[in-house]
């Protein structure tokens, strides 16, 4: 769906069609259904959008979300009193409906990232994203990525993107980087038990490359305003260890659904205090730490990688202090006025909000899609 309204209006669409199917009703279309009878529903994705057919009879269209991409969609939920006899997949589409990074990408030079700073720089920015994002990384660097810390070195931001299944998409990205200047391609499959690598790629880049004071770690869907996050850090006093974000304390795995972990993988019964994930800040003496571990083959990995960098810090916090500074600025469920960084943003959003930014030189929130 495109819209709010427009995902409401479908949705209520489906389940009217299939919710009747219990009693006898009069409607002014050509009803699908009947009580008791089998039908076939196909649902395939076009060239537009999604197309409901029942028996054959086309029942309703609606477009993509934007910026959502198909692989994103792991699973088809149906709602009302049916019986599911069978499920076929077929004709899968072999091009990504959505895959036209021509279409999202600007090949402009105003766009690329700056020369690569000479001497140290106060803070880096890992942006987690992955190879088919070509819209998202565009509203980002038409965004929050042209901000003066930003255009001026003192401040740099890269992307961080692991290979895709698809070779087509990995060829466009690789010229994508090339043209930006501004990803860096992790060599391995992406996939979300391996994102936590992602996150130590931004620790080593942040301290061994880049030689910043300070590293935040980000999501594309992030909106970073960057003055307002190294301020955060900058007020923790010079020389100190610091780990600032959304924290969460005493939260505890789950341990059934889609999204459980098991034992083996994580034993004990608490989380570490952790920031959530798409928007933290740690100091550079955390991100060295990191990346030696890791080096050294000593740094216990976990599946979710925020939750890993709390264990992480809470290690190093054993040696040295490390100040925990939480603060909800840094949203973490979406945007709320006055934010540091505001997450589930769309590409259009994310323009938005730049722009209102400017405009109005306050953080307001773009409640569109
Ligand atoms: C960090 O270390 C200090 C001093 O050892 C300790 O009091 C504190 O509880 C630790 N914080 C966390 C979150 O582990």
């Amino acid at each position: 769906p495109n819209d709010h309204t427009e995902e409401k209006k479908s949705s209520w669409w489906l389940n009217r069609l299939i919710g009747r199917t219990k009693k006898t009703v009069t409607v002014d279309w050509p009803y699908p259904f009947v009580e008791g009878k089998l039908f076939v529903l196909t649902l395939s994705a076009g060239l537009e959008g999604y197309h409901v057919n029942v028996d054959g009879r086309h029942i309703t269209s609606f477009p993509y979300r934007t910026g959502f991409a198909l692989e994103d969609a792991t699973g088809l939920a149906l709602n009302g009193d049916i019986d599911v006899n069978a499920v076929f997949a077929a004709s899968l589409p072999s091009t990504h409906p959505s895959f036209a990074p021509q279409r999202h990408l600007e090949m402009s030079d105003k766009w690329r990232a700056p020369p690569f700073p000479d001497g140290p720089v106060d803070m880096f920015i890992g942006v987690l994203s992955a190879g088919n994002h070509f819209a998202e990384r565009m509203a980002v660097r038409k965004s929050w990525m042209q901000h003066s810390l930003i255009k001026s070195s003192r401040v740099v931001a890269r992307f961080f993107v692991a290979l895709h299944a698809r070779k087509e998409v990995n060829i466009e990205l690789k010229k994508e980087a090339e043209f930006f200047g501004d990803i860096v391609i992790v060599p391995y499959m992406d996939s979300y038990d391996l994102v936590v690598l992602k996150t130590v790629a931004i620790c080593e880049y942040g301290v061994r490359t880049v030689s910043a004071k300070y590293i935040m770690k980000c999501d594309d869907d992030t909106f970073v305003r960057v003055d307002s996050s190294l301020n955060e850090a900058n007020k923790i006093g010079d020389g100190k260890s610091l780990y600032i974000g959304n924290m969460n304390y005493y939260h505890k795995p789950l341990r059934s659904g889609k999204w459980s972990v098991t034992y083996e993988e994580w034993p004990e019964e608490d989380y570490p205090p952790y920031a959530n994930g798409p928007g933290y800040i740690i100091s550079s003496d955390v991100a060295d730490f990191i990346a030696t571990e890791f080096e050294e083959r000593k740094l216990k990995l976990f599946k979710m990688e925020d939750v890993s960098m709390g264990m992480w810090v809470g290690q190093f916090n054993s040696t040295k202090r490390v100040e925990y500074v939480h603060n909800s600025k840094f949203c973490q469920f979406g945007c709320i006025e006055d934010y540091y960084t505001a997450h589930y943003q769309s590409p259009r959003q994310m323009l938005c909000m730049w722009h209102k930014l400017q405009i109005y030189g306050r953080p307001q929130c773009c409640n569109m899609r």
